[in-house]
């Protein structure tokens, strides 16, 4: 990998400006999963052993170029000083004279955490003028926020041309490696597991996918689209129309390549989608129900291909996994790709979310912080944040 690591670079004692993606989930000002702020903590720790003085930045969620409290990243921040033990300065915007002063003024090892960048609007816009405010916080930059990667943002993609050194961050180093080896001669049987509500946010990944895979299980929303190809009766689940073609484009792919397709033959159904519905386990949807999780047969044959394979990629809940009543589907994947002796490797927000709720973090072999950014890695796609920095193929 010729990107340049935090080892390659003279920093000792340096002003460095790190991305990171502290996009946490919030209830009120509680962190309520630190796991991304953890995941930046041994690149943090790296530079402050080295005498640097550190200027973190991320964004947290969408506040469209507008200062919204309850995105403030003061949670965030509050959640690394405690993780460190040591204090993390706050300042309430993220450039400015203010900000730049109290940057100069850390002490060696001095950590700093700046407010949400998506406060102002040429973040997102990727704005020159913005980009160079924030470059005026580090001499290097280091790029640890390998969830945001595929953004074309200020801080993520044009900042890193600005500064006088660039490098990536362990988090990033370590990401790229676990998901190269998806890439770059798998295992075999090599398993993808994709599921989640659209088939459309999913084509690229999907066609790159059916190039490197030897089994291809598809379950939550998008399987309808799947079953809804093949004339399969789907009664009211919710399937995209307009991808009912390139659905069946896929499965011919598949057959072409001798790629082998396990889509859901059992389903748990309601009349609607509501945490109260009862749901009910059926092999045919009827006309007037939704499919809203994998049922019981399902989660059993995907289990039962699963035990045999050598690598495995899971992106996606097999159902409405946030509803208790549409849950154990997903529940019994997370299970099946613990369980796997193989290389295993699960992105994507709920995904990941089952994997920790149920405790078998420790049983996978990598659990990627980045859900829309693994999908593009996968997908062969250029990452603007790592562009600047050097060439990872
Ligand atoms: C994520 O949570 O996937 C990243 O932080 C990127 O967030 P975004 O989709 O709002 O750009």
């Amino acid at each position: 990998m010729a990107l340049p690591s935090i080892d390659q670079l003279e920093l000792d004692g340096a002003q460095v400006l790190v991305r990171v993606d502290f996009n946490v989930p919030l209830e009120g000002r509680r962190v309520t999963d630190d796991t991304r702020i953890r995941r930046a903590l041994p690149t943090i720790q790296a530079l402050r052993e080295r005498g640097c003085k550190l200027v973190i930045c991320s964004h947290l969620g969408r506040p469209k170029g507008r200062r919204k409290g309850s995105l403030s990243l003061e949670p965030a921040a509050w959640r690394l000083a405690e993780l460190l033990d040591a204090e993390v300065v706050f300042p309430p915007n993220c450039v400015g004279e203010e900000v730049e002063a109290l940057a100069r003024e850390l002490p060696a090892g001095g950590v700093m955490v700046v407010e949400n960048l998506r406060f102002h609007p040429g973040e997102s816009t990727g704005d020159a003028d913005f980009a160079a405010a924030l470059a005026r916080l580090g001499r290097a930059y280091v790029s640890d926020a390998f969830g945001t990667l595929h953004r074309a943002h200020a801080s993520v993609a044009v900042v890193p041309g600005l500064v006088e050194q660039r490098c990536v961050g362990l988090l990033v180093q370590q990401e790229i490696a676990a998901l190269s080896r998806l890439l770059d001669g798998p295992e075999r049987p090599f398993a993808a597991v994709l599921g989640g509500a659209k088939v459309g946010g999913k084509i690229g990944v999907l066609e790159s996918l059916v190039r490197r895979c030897d089994v291809l299980l598809i379950g939550g929303a998008m399987a309808y689209t799947f079953l809804a190809a093949q004339e399969i009766p789907v009664g009211r689940s919710r399937v995209e129309e307009d991808r009912v073609l390139l659905a069946r484009r896929i499965l011919e792919r598949c057959a072409d390549r001798g790629v082998e397709v396990l889509l859901p033959i059992d389903h748990v159904v309601a009349a609607e989608l509501s945490a109260e519905a009862r749901g009910r386990t059926v092999e045919t949807i009827p006309e007037d129900m939704m499919g809203l999780d994998i049922g019981p047969q399902t989660v059993a044959a995907f289990s039962e291909r699963l035990s045999s394979c050598k690598t495995i990629f899971w992106n996606g809940p097999m159902g409405v996994f946030e509803m208790e009543p549409f849950a154990a589907g997903t529940r019994g994947v997370a299970e099946a790709v613990a369980a796997c002796e193989g290389n295993t490797v699960v992105g994507g927000g709920d995904s990941v979310a089952a994997i920790t709720a149920m405790g078998l973090q420790e049983r996978i072999d990598h659990i990627s912080t980045g859900g829309g950014a693994s999908l593009a890695f996968i997908e062969g796609r250029e990452l603007p944040g790592l562009k600047p920095i050097g060439d990872w193929r």
